[in-house]
């Protein structure tokens, strides 16, 4: 079973408060699902989470990087993934995405690539778009698997 609420995200100051309210309650071995069109937000959210946590303004998508790694003021490592470009199951491996699911904070934008060893503890963020231009709306769905089940309403 899974817990799941949605917020709407009507425009970047909504998307900026949500990043902060999950800023403060992310730790060490968190792991979060950022889902969502090209477009829906995914590297916006995340950004404002490193900048709340890192003090890094402005961090790079990790688009053709893959990963760009980070530590927060508190001194944990944070994983930021795109997996968008990952075609192959090697490709992946090479990443070392199990180190950071056993000591970081995983932010992880197209996590659909991961296949089928998903970590069971993790929130899943799936960022909804529709309408087009200045009537583009977003909604956010959050799903708590495991642990975030009960973790839902910390933010
Ligand atoms: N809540 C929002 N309201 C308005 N524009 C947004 C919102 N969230 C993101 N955007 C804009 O949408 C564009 C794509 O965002 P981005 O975070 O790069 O998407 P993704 O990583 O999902 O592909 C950016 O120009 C960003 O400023
Ligand atoms: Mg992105």
């Amino acid at each position: 079973m899974t817990q799941s609420r949605s917020l709407s995200l009507t425009g970047l100051a909504d998307t900026a408060a949500f990043g902060h309210s999950l800023a403060m309650v992310l730790k060490a071995r968190d792991v979060v699902f950022l889902v969502g069109d090209l477009g829906a937000g995914k590297t916006t959210l995340a950004r404002q989470i490193i900048a709340d946590l890192c003090g890094i303004d402005d961090a790079p998508s990790p688009t053709y990087t893959l990963v760009q790694l980070y530590e927060t003021n508190a001194g944990v490592p944070l994983w930021h993934v795109d997996l968008y470009r990952i075609e192959a199951a090697d490709e992946l491996e090479e990443l070392g995405l199990d180190d950071a699911f056993d000591e970081a904070i995983t932010l992880i934008e197209w996590p659909e690539r991961l296949g089928a060893a998903l970590p069971a503890d993790r929130l899943e963020i799936s960022i909804a778009m529709s309408g087009a231009g200045v009537d583009t709306v977003r909604k956010a769905r959050v799903t708590g698997f495991g642990n975030w089940k009960d973790r839902l309403d910390e933010f």
